[in-house]
């Protein structure tokens, strides 16, 4: 066994608010082990712009993110923070890939279906369809061991399993195979006005999700309008999905168990986990958001952050993507 340390690649796209669910899912997890690994932690402008974006807006949240990776204590001694289309090697990569994937793989890809149901997959980008084998040069061009994903990436990280791996077949051993990196603590949160869809930020009206830039008393108000279920006792059942939501972001959010806060309810209604839930949200999300808030006032000293990191990211993708290019005939 060598201490090398592992490379941990992830990636959040700038597109709609950040919400409790980006923290508590995968945020609050990659703080927690930063120190066992070398990470770099991408912000995929490049995946957002598969859907349309307001190009002003979309401006705003590339800085906003990098805000937020700051204020949950993410450090530059261990995590390299850059944007995506800085690193021109992820598109160049990407390419290469582009034609190692199949068509028929990416027309198995379950998001792309979801994504295209209601406006047909005519009308769809190019971009939208090949947004897997992106994601598989983001990984593949840091030869990343270790990718923490949530499930609705399971099927990404398997597409870039094998892509690395046919490429490797084809061409000569050039990336490491990366592994999803289960994050023992990492919490599904699902949306508050529907337990059924995982909280998205892209999606649904504010009472859907908790903003991790929400101010205190806009989180307090969103989880007492929260849904809930019928009946009146706090359980995490299967009969309770809403409930069980609220547990579960009460649990990851305070560390409490769950059968902890069943006991510390029980004969009590879900008015006071509400109140007690949504003081404990506002009161772990007031601090990240001050803290964004201070880093969002000097664009400048983000911009210069960024564009140290995306030196740094360059610097370390830069002799796989020419392996690759030589691999295949393009030195
Ligand atoms: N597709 C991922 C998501 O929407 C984001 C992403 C892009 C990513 N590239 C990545 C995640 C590489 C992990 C590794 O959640």
């Amino acid at each position: 066994m060598s201490d090398q340390k592992q490379r941990v690649f992830s990636g959040i796209q700038p597109s709609g608010n950040l919400t409790i669910g980006n923290y508590l899912g995968a945020l609050k997890n990659w703080v927690a082990v930063q120190q066992e690994n070398e990470n770099f932690f991408c912000i995929v402008d490049l995946h957002a712009i598969t859907v349309p974006q307001d190009p002003k807006v979309l401006a705003e949240k590339i800085r906003e993110v990098a805000a937020i990776y700051l204020a949950v204590g993410l450090d530059p001694r261990h995590c390299t923070i850059f944007r995506q289309s800085a690193v021109p090697g992820h598109t160049e990569l990407a390419w290469l890939l582009n034609c190692v994937a199949r068509f028929g793989e990416l027309s198995r890809m379950t998001q792309f279906k979801d994504k295209t149901v209601r406006g047909g997959s005519d009308s769809a980008s190019a971009g939208l369809f090949t947004y897997p084998v992106l994601m598989a040069a983001d990984i593949l061009l840091y030869n990343a061991d270790l990718v923490p994903v949530g499930d609705d990436q399971r099927q990404h990280l398997e597409l870039s399993r094998t892509i690395a791996r046919r490429f490797n077949h084809t061409y000569g051993e050039t990336f490491v195979v990366p592994k999803p990196m289960i994050l023992s603590a990492g919490a599904r949160v699902m949306g508050l006005d529907d337990p059924t869809v995982k909280m998205s930020k892209s999606a649904g009206s504010p009472g859907h999700y908790i903003a991790i830039l929400d101010e205190p008393d806009v989180i307090r108000k969103k989880v007492r309008r929260a849904k809930t279920d019928s009946g009146s006792e706090v359980t995490a059942t299967a009969d309770k999905p809403a409930i069980t939501n609220l547990l579960d972001i009460y649990s990851a959010t305070t560390g409490r168990t769950i059968p902890e806060l069943e006991d510390e309810y029980e004969g009590r209604g879900y008015g006071d986990l509400k109140r007690d839930l949504g003081d404990a949200v506002a009161e772990a999300l007031a601090p990240i958001r001050t803290r964004a808030l201070e880093l969002l006032s000097d664009p400048a000293e983000l911009d210069s952050l960024l564009a140290a990191g995306s030196e740094k990211a360059r610097e370390a993708s830069a002799p796989v993507l020419r392996d690759a290019r030589s691999r295949m005939g393009l030195g």
